[in-house]
């Protein structure tokens, strides 16, 4: 795994990380980070924590996130936003697959898409995950901790994910630097979230519109696993919350704030 020297050495950022912490086996690096951050002074945060192979990865609704050792980029940042109000917590989440988008194209130079709500896709497939977890007060957050998994040269296979993933080594057909990407991606994170911590209201606004023009979802007709049941519909828009509308077969409008869409197919409606 690269070390912390490596990854920040002359790196363009100005907070983000301040401090790195490198593994080459862990359990969770979202467990790490959040252990860090009981301890942790406002001096070392935001922290990264970067793993080259975890032996108990996890993915949202707590499924397990396996990746061959250093086949991905495995990593979690521990932040310590009170900035932020607990409703806004999902701007960690835009912040986050924009900063992958970003980075990812930065490096390969193709585009990647998001599903809602934080997938990363290239070429319709999988091909990033991000999972927030948070402790909040009535007011303000007490931290976040946000991990992300990059396939870089392998990906899970077929019968154990949800929807059809992939690696940039297959899409791009050679091999990727994956310190560079890196790199590029944190280079990404911490502009996003200096802008947040500097003007949340006009951040806000700009990287919601920019998420969204990244949503390949939009227009597509989906089925979504929601806390309520399964759903089937046409994904018409997402609100200013990130809650996703989406009109039912039979006409019905819902509003799903959380949920997993199911693939294939994704047809155009
Ligand atoms: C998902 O798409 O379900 C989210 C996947 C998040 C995986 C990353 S890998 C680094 C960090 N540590 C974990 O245990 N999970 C996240």
């Amino acid at each position: 795994m690269f070390s912390p020297n490596e990854i920040l050495n002359d790196l363009p950022i100005s907070r983000l990380p301040r401090r790195v912490l490198s593994y080459t086996q862990i359990g969770s690096t979202m467990d790490a980070a959040r252990e860090h951050l009981h301890s942790a002074g406002e001096d070392t945060l935001p922290m990264l924590v970067i793993a080259g192979e975890q032996t108990a990865g996890r993915g949202r609704q707590k499924r397990p996130w396996y990746a061959p050792p250093e086949s991905a980029l495995l990593f979690s940042l521990a932040l310590r936003p009170s900035w932020m109000r607990p409703a806004d917590a999902s701007v960690l989440v835009w912040m986050t697959g924009v900063a992958l988008c970003e980075g990812i194209q930065e490096q390969v130079g193709i585009e990647p898409r998001m599903k809602w709500p934080n997938d990363v896709l290239l070429q319709s497939k999988k091909i990033a995950g991000i999972l927030l977890e948070t402790s909040s007060g009535q007011d303000s957050l007490h931290y976040a901790v946000l991990g992300c998994g990059i396939n870089v040269s392998a990906s899970p296979p077929p019968e154990t994910v949800r929807y059809p993933a992939t690696h940039l080594t297959a899409v791009l057909n050679h091999e990727i630097d994956r310190l560079a990407l890196l790199r590029a991606v944190l280079v990404r994170l911490d502009y996003w979230y200096s802008n947040l911590q500097d003007d949340m209201g006009s951040t806000r606004v700009t990287l919601f519109k920019t998420w969204h023009d990244k949503l390949e979802t939009l227009g597509k007709h989906i089925q979504i696993q929601t806390a309520s049941g399964m759903l089937e519909g046409v994904a018409e828009d997402v609100e200013l919350s990130g809650a996703l509308r989406l009109r039912d077969t039979g006409g019905g409008m819902h509003l799903i704030s959380s949920g997993d869409i199911f693939g294939p197919p994704i047809h155009q409606s």
